[in-house]
């Protein structure tokens, strides 16, 4: 039987295990990627593995989330990113180079390639014909260390595109009929592959836009074909060497397919709170807009811009909306400020800020209270936007720029604007830093030790800290926003707003209880890749999370913080459960080593039993019973 495009790449950089659905399996990583706020405790953990150099074709540190330096913590930490992979021999991309995924899909992607990055968003480079996954910061700081990745060989999907998107619609209404169709548990532990006579239609920065809002689905990642737009692509970017082709066999099998035609295909919303809450922009109606905000890793692209300002032209944004544009890199801005649509975005009253992640993540232009906020960004969760009245939608480039101008929400059906990829790109990779190797690695005041755990003990006796209904986010268990972001590499600080949006009493509870459960519903832990969502409950003691189910990184990264990621055999056990219930657990490093599944768990306040489940795989097992992946690195080196 033919292969699938991932099944090809994986095949190829195989170390363990097989192409064999669910089994776990592990790959040899040939590119790394990272963000600030996640970035500075990676290389905390890089050093620890005691390594002389990267063992990565190209690794890549980038500075994209917290651009703001209102103190000394972000400046340090930007400096001790400098200076960490200068010595271990990776790139920095300087402050306002860029964000991660934009610059990297332009200056470092290769059909063929694997790439895991510690940002959920990784798999845009899924577009090029990269595998790219987003993972915890511990499995890319190991990646680098030449440890392969492992993961579970995830179903295949494939979402056939046939016709040519109309006037009015763009490659966010693509993905936004994905998310409506399979919602953003759809993709979970599934790969989705882009194929189909409609793909040829789309430019690779559009394939990016996909690729990018896949992560919503809670996919592993998603992929396009690498074909001669690709080619053209990187011709233009002057990377033509980087070039491979990439198709499926004729007979590769696909667990799922799913069709659209894009003829048919209407502009399209997802509605607060959820990247699933999809309908079309007539549907929705003319609603007041407030704010609207246009770029970030979704469509910050060239291609994007230069609809927003061909649509900005010789207009005036409504005066009762603020509309800020953030470009996805410097490429971009430099490419708009030379052709003169820069000047036609500011004469229309947009505001400019810097090519970075800047609103997306709350990082500034927080909404005001009760605003209506649209947003061509990927994600729309309760408060990540930093007003908790605000109503965030999410939508296309056009949508935004038609919607800024009237003051309400647009339908830009038939308009037509014929912008598609340049033929060169704008070359300037001087804030692209090369690694020297040498030099000492700076370390400013906020740059705290990782918290470690301990090895895993055979009783455990604990309160429920916190019970959590469905859907819970990294942004529920630990929010990012302007004020706590310059803390990053500071856990001990962190850990006082734990769940701060749900329960504001939890981490004073977690420290005087020294540490106990928390029981969740569906879906424990989407959203961002963000490690500190596991490594601040492991400083406040959490011992284990019991819920109905996880999401994929999230779950990684408990169990390399050590943590127990315990499901309900029964969902119904949940509804019985209550915060302050203390549960018993006997005979744990036993039943870990034996690889037994089921443990039953022992509700003392209720006297009765539950059963959980345990499914770890044998390299996990070595971690929990160690207390995380540091702790075995360091156990195997005999430290
Ligand atoms: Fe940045 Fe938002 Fe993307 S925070 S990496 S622009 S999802």
């Amino acid at each position: 039987m033919g292969l699938t495009m991932s099944q090809k790449i994986i095949h190829n950089h195989l170390v363990s295990g097989k192409l064999k659905k669910e089994e776990e399996i592990g790959i040899q990583i040939d590119q790394t990627l990272t963000q600030d706020s996640t970035g500075t405790m990676t290389y905390l953990q890089l050093e620890a593995m005691n390594i002389d150099e990267v063992k990565t074709k190209r690794s890549v540190a980038y500075v994209d989330h917290n651009l703001l330096q209102v103190g000394f913590e972000n400046a340090d930490d930007h400096k001790y990113l400098q200076t960490v992979t200068n010595r271990y021999g990776i790139y920095f991309s300087k402050p306002g180079n860029g964000i991660c995924h934009q610059v990297h899909l332009e200056r470092f992607s290769v059909p063929g390639q694997t790439l895991i990055g510690s940002d959920s968003h990784t798999p845009t480079c899924g577009a090029v014909g990269m595998l790219a996954i987003g993972a915890g910061g511990l499995d890319v700081a190991k990646a680098m260390a030449g440890v392969p990745y492992y993961f579970k060989m995830p179903k295949m999907v494939n979402i056939k595109l046939s016709g040519t998107l109309q006037p009015g619609c763009s490659a966010k209404d693509i993905i936004l009929e994905v998310l409506r169709r399979l919602t953003v548990k759809g993709g979970v532990g599934k790969i989705l592959e882009y194929t189909g006579s409609g793909v040829c239609n789309l430019s690779i920065p559009e394939r990016g836009t996909i690729t990018n809002m896949g992560a919503e689905l809670g996919a592993t990642t998603s992929i396009f074909p690498s074909d001669a737009t690709t080619k053209e692509f990187l011709k233009a970017q002057n990377r033509l060497e980087d070039y491979h082709e990439l198709s499926p066999d004729e007979d590769a099998h696909y667990d799922e397919v799913y069709e659209i035609n894009l003829d048919e295909l209407k502009p399209l919303i997802a509605c607060p709170h959820s990247p699933d809450a999809v309908r079309t922009v007539e549907e929705v109606g003319t609603i007041k807009v407030d704010q609207v905000a246009i770029g970030s890793c979704t469509n910050g692209s060239y291609q994007d811009l230069m609809k927003v300002a061909t649509i900005l032209k010789g207009k005036t944004v409504h005066p009762d909306v603020s509309l800020v544009i953030s470009p996805g890199s410097k490429q971009v801005l430099t490419m708009l400020a030379k052709n003169g649509a820069l000047a036609d975005i500011l004469a229309s009253g947009a505001r400019l800020l810097e090519s970075g992640c800047g609103p997306c993540i709350g990082m500034g232009q927080s909404p005001a209270t009760n605003a209506i906020s649209l947003r061509t960004f990927n994600r729309n969760f309760y408060g990540r936007c930093g007003t908790l009245s605000a109503n965030v939608y999410l939508c296309s480039p056009e949508t935004a720029a038609y919607s800024a101008l009237a003051g309400v929400l647009i339908n830009p059906m038939n308009e037509k604007l014929g912008i598609s990829q340049p033929d060169s790109f704008e070359i300037n990779d001087l804030s692209i830093i090369s690694p020297n190797k040498q030099g000492d690695i700076k370390r400013g005041p906020n740059i705290k030790p990782f918290p470690l755990n301990e090895p895993l003990s055979a009783y455990l006796t604990k309160k429920v800290l916190i019970k959590v209904g469905d859907h819970i986010t990294t942004d529920h268990i630990m929010p990012s926003n302007a004020k706590l972001l310059p803390y990053r590499s500071n856990i001990p600080y962190l850990s006082q707003y734990c769940f701060q949006t749900v329960d504001e009493t939890f981490a004073t509870r977690a420290m005087s209880e020294k540490g106990g459960f928390i029981i969740a519903g569906l879906n424990y832990g989407q959203g961002s890749s963000r490690e500190h969502a596991a490594l601040v409950p492991l400083y406040l003691g959490i011992k284990g999370v019991i819920a109905k189910s996880f999401a994929r990184i999230h779950r990684s990264n408990l169990i390399n913080s050590g943590i127990l990621p315990l499901e309900f055999v029964e969902d119904k056990d949940y509804d019985q459960m209550n915060q302050n219930d203390v549960l018993e657990l006997k005979d744990l490093t036993h039943l870990v080593t034996q690889a037994q599944p089921l443990v039953m768990v022992y509700n003392v306040t209720q006297n009765r039993y539950i059963k959980t489940r345990l499914l770890l795989s044998k390299r996990e097992r070595k971690m929990i019973l160690a207390g995380g992946a540091i702790n075995l690195i360091k156990q195997e080196r005999g430290e």
